[in-house]
């Protein structure tokens, strides 16, 4: 065991006809703020999913070491991961319909996730709901703990399901283009809620954009994907004098659109 919260080495996710689509990815985390850039394809998603072991079907996954806190998640059983991820792994998507339950009410599912790790009465559960909800911006958490998924716009899902996901205090969170339904303003609100989580508790976050400007403020390291590889991995804050092609490319495309 290295200490690392989690550490990855020479990943391959492969799909029948498709070929291999991501090619010996390899990184360490550890309580820190990791940020994947990458344009759309280039594996990002699939390298979050395979941490948790949730990968689409026909894809066939390897890898020399996929283990988070000195668990061997290739040794691990499709039981013991299911505990993992309601418990210490976090996975926020792009799409929060795909991961609220449409018939729970968004305050029950928040209160179910809270519960999952901590014996707590009801009153508790349901004040540490709205507790989530005010949390990630939600102005009226009382309303909205009511509502069901699909009564609520794509922005507010997408907050719920982010308070759902901080609900067990996760160690590793995972949030795969979690900002990308929001508003600028609301987005850096919801970018400070997750990055107190990572100063007060030191959780380990991995944030996933297309947006190089935003993981380059947000986060402390920055891995730039490409067509499967890893190209380049730097600091954040030395990302602007990045030195591979691609990431240039990446921050030009980046700063004419500023322009
Ligand atoms: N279910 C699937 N079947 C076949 N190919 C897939 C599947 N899911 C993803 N891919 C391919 O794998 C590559 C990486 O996908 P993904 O990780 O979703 O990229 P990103 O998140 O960086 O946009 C893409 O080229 C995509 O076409
Ligand atoms: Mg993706």
């Amino acid at each position: 065991m290295t200490g690392a919260l989690l550490e990855i080495a020479d990943l391959r996710i492969r799909f029948a006809g498709a070929g291999e689509v991501v090619r010996g990815v390899g990184f360490a985390l550890g309580r820190e703020r990791l940020g994947i850039v990458g344009e759309t394809g280039s594996g990002k998603s699939l390298t979050a999913r395979a941490i948790l072991k949730l990968l689409p079907r026909g894809a066939a996954m390897s890898a020399t070491r996929l283990a988070f806190d000195g668990i061997d998640l290739l040794a691990t059983g499709e039981r013991a991961m299911r505990a993992l991820r309601g418990r210490r792994l976090g996975l926020v998507l792009q799409d929060p319909r795909f991961s609220l339950n449409p018939a729970m009410s968004i305050g029950r599912q928040i209160e179910e996730a809270w519960r999952a790790h901590r014996a707590g009465s009801r009153r508790e559960a349901r004040d540490k709901a709205l507790a989530l909800l005010e949390a990630v911006r939600i102005r009226e958490p009382q309303r909205v703990h009511g509502l069901y998924p699909h009564q609520v716009s794509g922005g507010m899902g997408q907050r719920a399901m982010i308070a759902m996901m901080l609900a067990p205090d996760p160690d590793l969170l995972i949030a795969d283009e979690p900002t990308s339904a929001l508003d600028v303003s609301v987005q850096g609100q919801v970018l400070s809620v997750l990055d107190e989580e990572v100063s007060r508790r030191g959780m380990g976050l991995i944030l996933i954009s297309h947006d190089l400007a935003l993981v380059r403020s947000f986060c402390d390291r920055v891995l730039v994907m490409r067509q499967g590889e890893i190209v380049e991995s730097c600091a954040a804050a030395a990302l602007a004098s990045a030195s591979h092609p691609y990431t240039r490319c990446l921050l030009a495309a980046q700063a004419e659109l500023l322009a």
